[in-house]
């Protein structure tokens, strides 16, 4: 199964997201302040993949510290700097808390064994992001009509996950169960994580898919062509307003005018239960470059105003069902999320 980032002898491998789908690069990384840096400059992206690697972080951190005296700082110092690499997407904050956890639980334990249960924390951590995804495919799958044309925006895939992914997830399963006709892709601009990404990821597995603009969507709608649209989640509120990909917002509203269902397909660490809605929600502004330039070449003016927002918030009542791996959260959502995450 494709995995972006793994952990083996005392480094983290990843493939190098920025240079797919051209190039297949694996980075190993064994300083926890480049893997930030890579977290940073979207090396590897997507919410849970983010989680995994500031879990993986602390790992490569901690290995670094030879004298108890000095272990409560660095600590501080190593979360301090991945809590810093990306603000919206939550799996990060939520495996940082599980890997505080593990660390002040084991604190007066001898470094060796420390080190060895921050490790298993994190390939926990990793483990059942896999499973999690497999369950939200399943789950996914039986929503979508036989011979259904999906269509999804950003990757939500393998590489955004810990395997497998969210919203891929569900089109995988759907294609394992012979219901899946084809997947409609967004690009995805600026980043154009669905032209280089799921584009990718969806023609090594033989899915059929078309790619097509993000302003395109709404026409596909208009003609019966979308049956379904799953996209994931970088955090979603206690009473289901949903940040995602930029552009998601826009696609919610054009489902709703069509009839379409709109899925979101997320794990239950996507969940941030200590935010009301979604307008508190931090969104991430990115570099103007990103909007002004495509890979390097200049295709706006020089010297205007731009604005970048990295996601855009959903509200709740546009959105039909949140796929979990703990089950489908339908409406009303304050409800269903608040026994999610208390059962
Ligand atoms: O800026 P990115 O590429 O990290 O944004 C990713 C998304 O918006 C994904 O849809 C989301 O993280 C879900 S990934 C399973």
């Amino acid at each position: 199964m494709l995995t972006p980032i793994s952990y083996r002898d005392g480094a983290v491998e990843l493939i190098d997201q920025t240079r797919l789908p051209h190039d297949v690069v694996t980075l190993t990384i064994a300083d926890y302040r480049e893997l930030a840096d890579a977290i940073r400059t979207m090396k590897i992206r997507g919410a849970p993949a983010i989680g995994i690697a500031v879990a993986y972080g602390v790992v490569l951190g901690i290995q670094e510290v030879e004298d108890e005296a000095e272990l409560d700082g660095r600590f501080e110092e190593i979360v301090e700097t991945l809590r810093r690499t990306r603000p919206t997407a939550v799996n990060l904050f939520w495996a940082l808390e599980r890997m505080t956890g593990v660390f002040y639980a084991h604190r007066k334990a001898d470094l060796p064994i420390l080190k060895k249960e921050l490790l298993e924390e994190a390939k926990g951590i990793h483990d059942e992001d896999i499973e999690a995804n497999q369950r939200i495919g399943r789950y996914g799958a039986e929503l979508l009509p036989d011979g259904a044309t999906v269509l999804t925006h950003c990757n939500a895939g393998a590489l955004a996950t810990g395997g497998y992914g969210t919203a891929l997830g569900v089109v995988r399963a759907a294609w394992e169960a012979g219901k899946l006709a084809k997947v409609v892709v967004d690009e995805t601009r600026p980043r154009l994580q669905g032209a280089r990404l799921t584009a990718w990821e969806l023609k090594q597995d033989g899915i059929p898919f078309e790619l097509i603009t993000d302003s395109a969507a709404g026409s596909f709608m208009a003609k019966g062509e979308v049956d379904a649209v799953t996209v994931g989640a970088d955090r979603i509120a206690a009473n289901g307003d949903t940040a995602n990909k930029v552009g998601t917002y826009s696609l919610a509203v054009l489902a709703h005018h069509h009839g379409i269902p709109f899925y979101i397909a997320a794990p239950v660490s996507t969940i941030d239960g200590s935010i009301a809605d979604g307008a508190r929600i931090p969104i991430e502004q990115r570099d103007h470059e990103e909007v002004t330039q495509i890979q390097g070449a200049q295709i706006a003016p020089t010297g205007i105003h731009v604005r970048n927002p990295a996601f855009d918030v959903t509200p709740a009542d546009l959105i039909t069902a949140i796929i979990t791996e703990k089950g489908v959260l339908r409406p009303p959502y304050i409800e269903a999320i608040h026994d999610v995450l208390h059962c």
